[in-house]
C-alpha cells in the first residue's frame, strides 16, 4: 500500500532503509522468524503418588496435579495423543518409606519404576526421563547421603549408580542425575555400560543453581516439610558464578553426558546462550516449578495474556539457544501447535 513518506530524515541510511517493512505483514513476520518452537521441542514434567484415585492439586502450581498410578494413564495417553516427544516422572513418596539414605530409591518396584512401565506400556515410543537424585526418598528431603552432617559425595555417587541401574531396568530412556554430585555422570556412565545399558542416555543437569525458584516442585513431591532451614547450597551452584557452570559443563560432557541442562530457566539465560556458544551441545533449559507458578499466578490474576506470555517465555529459550524445554506448559503449548498448524 502506498504511504506518504517523510524525506525530512535523510540521517544515514533512513528513509530507505526501514525494518518495518518485513515485520508489517504477519506472513512476512513468519518468513523472517530466526527462532520456531516446535512440539519436538518439549519434555513435560510428571508428579506421581501413591494411592488410588487419586489427582490431586499441587496448590503451589495451579493447573498441575499429582497421580496415582491408576490415573497415570489418562495423563499418559493424553500427553501421548499430543505427541509430545518426552515425558519426566517425579514421585511423592510416603512419608514412611523416607530413610537416611534414601533406600526407596533402590526399590525395583518402586512409584517411578511402575511409572516407566505404564509409560511403555502405553507409548513406547514416548520417551521416558527419570530423575536420579535421592531427595524424594531422603527422610532430611537432601539429594545425598548425610554423613557428619555433610553431603558426603562418594557415598552418594554409590547409590546414585544403583538408583540408575534400578531405572533403566524399569525400562526409562534417559537417566537424569539431578543430585550435582561431582563425578555422577562417569560413574553412572560407566555403571550402566558394565550393567549392559550402553544405549541408555545420560541427560545431564549439569548446572543447576541452588535456587528458590525449586520452592513449589518441593511441595509437590513433598521434599520441602522435611528440608525446611537447610539449603542444597554445598552441591548446588552459587546464582553468582558463570564461569563455574562451563567448567561443570566441560567436565559432564568429558564424563560422557549425551545432553546438558541448564536450570532454572529464564533467569539462567545468559548461562544457555555461552553454553551453546561454547560447547554446541545438545542443550535443554528447564523451566521451573516457580518460573510456571510465577506465569501461571499472573495469568490468573488476569494481567499476562495466557497465550503470548507462555510462548513468549518458550521462545525466549530456542533464541538464547536451547535445543529442548523442560515446561509444567507442554501440554498447553502442544495442543495450540496442533490447532496452529490446522
Ligand atoms: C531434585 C530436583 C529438583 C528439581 C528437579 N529435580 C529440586 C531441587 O533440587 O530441590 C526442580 C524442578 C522444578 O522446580 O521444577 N533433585
Amino acid at each position: 500500500m502506498k504511504q506518504p513518506s517523510n524525506k525530512q530524515f535523510s540521517i544515514n541510511s533512513f528513509p530507505r532503509i526501514r525494518l518495518r517493512r518485513n515485520r508489517l505483514l504477519k506472513f512476512s513476520r513468519n518468513l523472517v522468524s530466526e527462532n520456531n518452537l516446535s512440539v519436538n521441542d518439549l519434555i513435560y514434567p510428571i508428579f506421581i503418588t501413591y494411592g488410588s484415585n487419586v489427582k490431586e492439586a499441587v496448590s503451589s502450581m495451579p493447573g498441575i496435579y499429582r497421580f496415582s498410578l491408576d490415573q497415570l494413564h489418562k495423563e499418559i495417553e493424553y500427553i501421548s495423543s499430543l505427541n509430545i516427544p518426552a515425558i519426566a516422572f517425579f514421585p511423592k513418596i510416603e512419608d514412611e518409606l523416607k530413610t537416611t539414605n534414601g533406600k526407596e530409591a533402590l526399590n525395583k518396584n518402586n512409584l517411578v519404576c511402575k511409572a516407566i512401565k505404564i509409560s511403555k506400556k502405553i507409548n513406547p515410543d514416548m520417551g521416558v526421563i527419570t530423575d536420579v537424585a535421592l531427595d524424594p526418598y531422603t527422610d532430611h528431603g537432601h539429594d545425598g547421603i548425610l554423613y557428619n552432617g555433610q553431603i558426603d559425595n562418594d557415598l552418594t555417587l554409590d547409590i546414585l549408580c544403583k538408583q540408575a541401574i534400578v531405572q533403566a531396568e524399569a525400562g526409562c530412556d534417559i537417566i537424569a542425575p539431578s543430585d550435582m554430585m561431582d563425578g555422577r555422570v562417569a560413574a553412572i556412565r560407566d555403571t550402566l555400560d558394565d550393567h549392559g545399558f550402553v544405549n541408555t542416555q545420560i541427560m545431564s543437569y549439569a548446572v543447576k543453581y541452588a535456587s528458590s525458584f525449586y520452592g513449589p516442585f518441593r511441595e509437590a513431591v513433598g521434599s520441602s516439610l522435611n528440608l525446611t532451614r537447610k539449603s542444597k547450597k554445598s552441591y548446588q551452584m552459587d546464582p553468582a558464578n558463570s564461569a563455574e557452570a562451563f567448567r561443570e559443563i566441560r567436565l559432564d560432557i568429558n564424563e560422557g553426558a549425551d545432553m546438558i541442562i541448564i536450570k532454572p530457566g529464564m533467569p539462567y539465560l545468559d548461562i544457555i546462550t555461552r553454553a551453546k556458544q561454547e560447547f554446541n551441545f545438545p542443550t535443554i533449559a528447564y523451566q521451573v516449578s516457580g518460573e510456571y507458578s510465577m506465569i501461571k499466578c499472573v495469568i490468573q490474576n488476569g494481567w499476562f495474556d495466557k497465550e503470548n506470555i507462555i510462548f513468549e517465555t518458550l521462545m525466549c529459550f530456542k533464541r538464547a539457544g536451547a535445543d529442548g524445554i523442560i515446561t509444567y506448559f507442554a501440554p498447553y503449548v502442544a495442543k495450540k501447535l496442533i490447532n496452529k498448524v490446522l
